[in-house]
């Protein structure tokens, strides 16, 4: 069982980034990656929609024999691990915007949040933040179009310049100290965040603690994998497979595959 594969999915390309952070926390193990660019953006569609999307990934990483799921993707996480909990029996992870440490760390009382509106406007989201920000400004912003371009590979574009600049500004003008990628696709952006923010502000994002919280459910499941060998991965794609290869810096091959 232990060799099984980690199954990780996402609305497209952005699950990727953690995909990187699993893999350097735990090269030994198998993975399979689903990035659902087909159906991308996720952050744009209805409650519903996300569920029947995220059971529809789900079940296809089980039939891959998987022996646990990663949801790489905050809007399918704010609004479906709970019934994905209900419907499977299998351990699922899933991935939240970090207003935690930087509500508890904010020096300037500000701190901006960046994410699709399924996350903003989710009842999970809505809970984390009311419990920690009471005492601070939280400036929410919708990254609209922003998963679009990165899924059509323009991650690096004049267009994308324009909506960041255009994204930050109320938050700049507020003084934040902490930006929160509230989205998987977003940790991409960070060498042009910083070129935009002042020097001051620092990102985060839940990558990190995504794997972190992996190995540790896979450790009290006795599903880690003891095996001292690097882990292989199949990444497959319902789209373009060369925006995700460049994605992966070309490293890794990609399938096509009709999901
Ligand atoms: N990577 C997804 C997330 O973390 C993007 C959602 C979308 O497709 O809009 O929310």
């Amino acid at each position: 069982m232990s060799t099984k594969p980690i199954g990780i999915f996402d609305s497209g390309v952005g699950g990727t980034s953690i995909w990187n952070e699993l893999n350097l926390r735990l090269p030994n193990e198998n993975t399979v990656y689903l990035a659902d660019s087909k159906n991308a953006p996720y952050g744009t569609k209805t409650e519903d929609e996300i569920i029947k999307l995220s059971i529809k990934n789900t079940e296809l990483l089980i039939s891959k024999g998987c022996k646990l799921i990663v949801v790489a993707c905050n809007t399918a996480t704010t609004n479906a691990i709970k019934t994905l909990r209900e419907t499977f029996n299998i351990p699922f992870i899933g991935i939240e915007p970090a207003i935690k440490p930087a509500a508890l760390n904010t020096k300037t009382k500000a701190i901006g949040i960046l994410a699709t509106r399924g996350t903003l406007s989710s009842n999970l989201f809505h809970k984390t933040t009311d419990l920690y920000s009471h005492n601070i400004q939280v400036i929410e912003q919708e990254g609209e179009g922003i998963v679009q371009l990165i899924e059509s590979g323009k991650l690096v574009s004049d267009e994308m310049t324009g909506l960041l600049k255009v994204y930050l500004q109320p938050m700049i003008k507020s003084n934040i100290d902490y930006l929160v990628l509230g989205c998987t696709h977003y940790p991409y952006l960070v060498p042009q965040l910083l070129k935009l923010l002042p020097n001051h502000v620092k990102i985060i994002d839940s990558g990190e603690a995504v794997a972190k919280q992996t190995e540790a459910v896979l450790k009290d499941n006795n599903l880690l994998n003891t095996f001292n060998k690097k882990g292989k991965t199949l990444f497959y794609t319902n789209a373009d497979t060369q925006v995700i290869s460049e994605l992966l810096g070309n490293k890794h091959q990609v399938s096509y595959l009709d999901f």
